[in-house]
Formats: structure tokens, sequence, C-alpha cells
């Protein structure tokens, strides 16, 4: 057994289930990213692509066009074995915006055409139609192949497939893992039924659902002191339910990232991009296809998950000391 493909929404493309996320690329502003080393970064790349990879994830923002210029050296020599999915950032979603930052896109990536072209966030300021209409016309000439939206709750995803004439939404990137389960209300279901793939991002909890981070050891980066999931209290609250999967997977000899991984594709309209900043994470996480839950082993996850009370709203005296990293 090794990696497991599925296809991106009614495309006809195929996508293996776990991708790569590619957000801290070359992001390093005022301690606020982890920036990644192009050397390591380069390697993780590749070294997922050999083990059957094929979906790589990036965005325009990502380290300010960083990411997809490290994505584009990266997989030069072995572009048709890949599926470049990119993003276009909420504030370029004018007509003439959205042409011009897919052809920045074009140039840093090194390529001819995106694979997957997806609206990063929505912008209720700017009239879908006319996205769409920009979408379209690089579809049409060859520079786009499908479409994707990101961050859409449902009544937009519906709105953004009503805008557009002839191509059809392909996927929706949400933030989706064991801990954080928004989507399963109504995008899953619905995603299901229309087989539009969810593209689950911060599959692992930004680093969570590895096992590593406890109360006494919380990471020292500005984006995870500010998630909540890495405030003290909430690190205490989540050990009962991390002390669950690390027991499951210690009893299947696999990780509790290979765990969490699984989890997520088990069902074929999800995928997992998985952020990485080596070599052997991007090994670790890609071999998570290999490992199949059982529905003993499901039904405990799920009951450790419900007993789980995360404070979702961390008070405020808490914020700066979070920040501080006290
Ligand atoms: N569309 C959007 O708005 C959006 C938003 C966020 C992310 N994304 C996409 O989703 C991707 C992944 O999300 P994410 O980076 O937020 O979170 P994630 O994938 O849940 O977590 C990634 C972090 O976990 C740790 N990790 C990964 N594999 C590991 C392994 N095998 N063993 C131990 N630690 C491991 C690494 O950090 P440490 O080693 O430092 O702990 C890594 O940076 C991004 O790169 C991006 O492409 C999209």
């Amino acid at each position: 057994m090794g990696m497991i493909y599925t296809e991106l929404g009614k495309s006809g493309t195929r996508i293996s289930s776990i991708g790569v996320g590619t957000w801290q690329f070359g992001t390093k502003l005022w301690g606020w990213g982890k920036g990644y080393g192009r050397g390591d970064a380069i390697e993780a790349v590749r070294r997922s692509i050999e083990l059957g990879v094929n979906l790589i994830d990036t965005a325009e923002i990502y380290g300010n066009g960083t990411s997809e210029e490290i994505v584009g050296d990266a997989i030069k020599d072995m572009r048709d074995e890949v599926v470049i999915a990119t993003k276009v950032w909420g504030t370029n979603l004018t007509y003439r915006r959205v042409l011009r930052a897919c052809e920045r896109s074009l140039r840093r990536l090194k390529t001819d055409v995106i694979d997957l072209y997806q609206i990063h966030w929505p912008n209720p300021f700017i009239p879908m139609r006319e996205t769409m209409r920009a979408m379209e016309r690089l579809v049409k000439e060859g520079k786009v192949r499908h479409i994707g939206v990101s961050n859409f709750p449902l009544r937009m995803m519906v709105r953004a497939q009503e805008a557009l004439s002839r191509e059809e939404i392909v996927s929706n990137q949400v933030k989706y893992n064991l801990i954080e389960r928004g989507p399963e209300k109504d995008l899953i279901p619905y995603a299901k039924r229309e087989r539009i793939t969810i593209i689950s991002y911060s599959p692992l909890a930004q680093g969570m659902l590895t096992g590593k981070y406890n109360p006494n050891n919380r990471p020292k980066d500005l984006v995870r002191r500010v998630n909540v999931l890495f405030d003290k209290g909430n690190l205490r609250r989540l050990e009962p339910l991390m002390n669950v999967l690390a027991r499951v997977a210690e009893s299947k000899g696999v990780s509790v990232v290979n765990l969490a991984l699984c989890w997520l594709i088990r069902s074929p309209e999800i995928v997992a991009i998985p952020g990485v900043k080596n070599a052997r994470q991007a090994e670790e996480n890609a071999r998570s296809a290999e490992v199949v839950l059982t529905e003993a082993e499901l039904e405990e996850i799920e009951r450790a998950y419900r007993s789980v009370k995360i404070d979702k709203f961390v008070s405020f005296l808490r914020i700066p000391l979070n920040l501080m990293g006290i």
C-alpha cells in the first residue's frame, strides 16, 4: 500500500489524499511566521512527491510570493507529476486584479498553467460575478484548469457556484481537523452530495495533533501563541483526548500524526494539506495514507473528542500572557 488518490471535485483530475501545505515557506515577519528555510522546504516538497503526493498548495500571500517561488523551484523538473493549487488574495478580486494576480503567480511558479486557482477569502465588497468572470476567462485562456474557493461558508459557496456560467467550483479549502469540526455542520454533507472536494487546512491543528505540545511545552511562534488551542488552559483540556490518540496510535504501531491525517481522509471527498518544515515531517505525513482506522477505534476517538470542551473565547486577560508565552 502507498498513497491513496481521489478525484478533485468532478474534474477528472486525480489528486493525492495527502498533499503538502506551504504557508510557512519563506514567511518571517517580526517573528510572526516560522519562516522555514528554502533548502528544507524544497527537500520536503520533493520527498513528498517521491512518496506519491501530487497536491501542492500555496498562495500569492504566503511569504508575499516567496512560497510560490520555492514551490516553482522545487517542482521545476517534475511539473507534470504535480497538481499546483494556489490562491488569489481577497483584496485582488476585481476583474483586472484577478487577471494580474494570476500572471504574477504563473511567473513565480515558473509554469504556464495553474491546476487549481482558489479564491483565498471571500470579499463581500466585490461582486462575485465580477471575480468569476475573470476566473472563467483564465480557464478559457488555458492559464487555469479548475476553480476553487477557500474559507467560504456553505451559503457563499453556493453563490460562488451560481456566479459561474460555464465552470464548476471543484473545491472549498477550509479549516478542518479532528479537534476543529466546524465544516461538519453543513459544508461537508453538501460537498459529499455535490462531489465538491473539501481541502482540509491546518489538518494537524497547527501541530497540536502531533502530540508534541502540552501545557509545559508550547510553541514559541506568534502564529500559534494567538491560536486559542495553544492557550495553557485549553492544552490542559485537550490532554484526555491527546492521551487517547497516543494510546490508539501506539496500539497500531503508528504516530499521532498518522492517526490525525488518516482520520480526515477516510472519506474520498476530503483531502488534507499538512504544512511541513522538512523531509522527515513530509515522510511521516505522506505515510498516513497507509493507515486505516477500525470502527471501534473511530468510536473511541469520537467519545474522547466529545468529552473535550475547548474555551473558544480565551479571556482578554490571557491573550497578552499567551503572546508573551507565559
Ligand atoms: N486557506 C487558508 O486560509 C489557509 C489557512 C491556513 C493554512 N492553509 C494551508 O494549510 C496548510 C497547513 O496548515 P497549517 O500549517 O496551518 O497547519 P497544520 O498542517 O495543521 O500544521 C503544520 C505544522 O505541524 C507541524 N508538523 C507537520 N508535520 C509534522 C510531523 N510529521 N511531525 C511533527 N510535526 C509536524 C509543523 O510545525 P512544527 O514542527 O513547528 O510544530 C507544521 O508547520 C498551510 O501550509 C496552507 O497551505 C490555508
